[in-house]
């Protein structure tokens, strides 16, 4: 630990007092190649300390990035994903009594409801739920 204390209070500040850091701008042109060699290992060390802390952080904002994208602008997340879009037709005269489709798209029996609106909402707190389509009783 000694060592480290030594390093951080010490060594450090001296290298850094040692470099020829000019005042302004104007000073760097009087430099000599001497002064700018000295300076080679600093800034050296200080671009790869901003370049791997930027490309940590890059990658890690592209990944949040690339997941909210995924699970807030898809609806459909494993129906028929191979064709460019899903729609399905069926004749009225086949609907019978009740039908009931999912709007969720999470059934596995897709485009009707199986009820897996249920997990989805419970997982998401969303409140998704399917259309009935029911038949109007004769007399009513
Ligand atoms: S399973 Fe999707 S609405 Fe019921």
């Amino acid at each position: 630990m000694n060592i480290v204390s030594n390093l951080v209070t010490v060594s450090l500040p001296n290298y850094l007092k040692s470099l020829p850091v000019p005042n302004s701008l104007t000073d760097f042109a009087k430099l000599s190649v001497k002064d700018w060699l000295s300076l080679v290992p600093f800034v050296g060390t200080v671009s790869l300390i901003v370049y791997v802390t930027s490309h940590t952080f890059q990658e890690k904002w592209e990944q949040y990035q690339g997941r909210n994208r995924d699970n807030l602008c898809k609806v459909n997340l494993s129906i028929k994903k191979c064709s460019d879009k899903v729609v399905d037709m069926v004749d009225i005269e086949d609907l019978g009594d009740k039908v009931v489709y999912c709007r969720c798209w999470r059934s596995a029996t897709f485009p009707f409801c199986d009820g897996s609106h249920a997990k989805h909402n419970k997982l998401t707190s969303d409140n998704v739920g399917p259309l009935v389509l029911k038949r109007r009783e004769s007399g009513q």
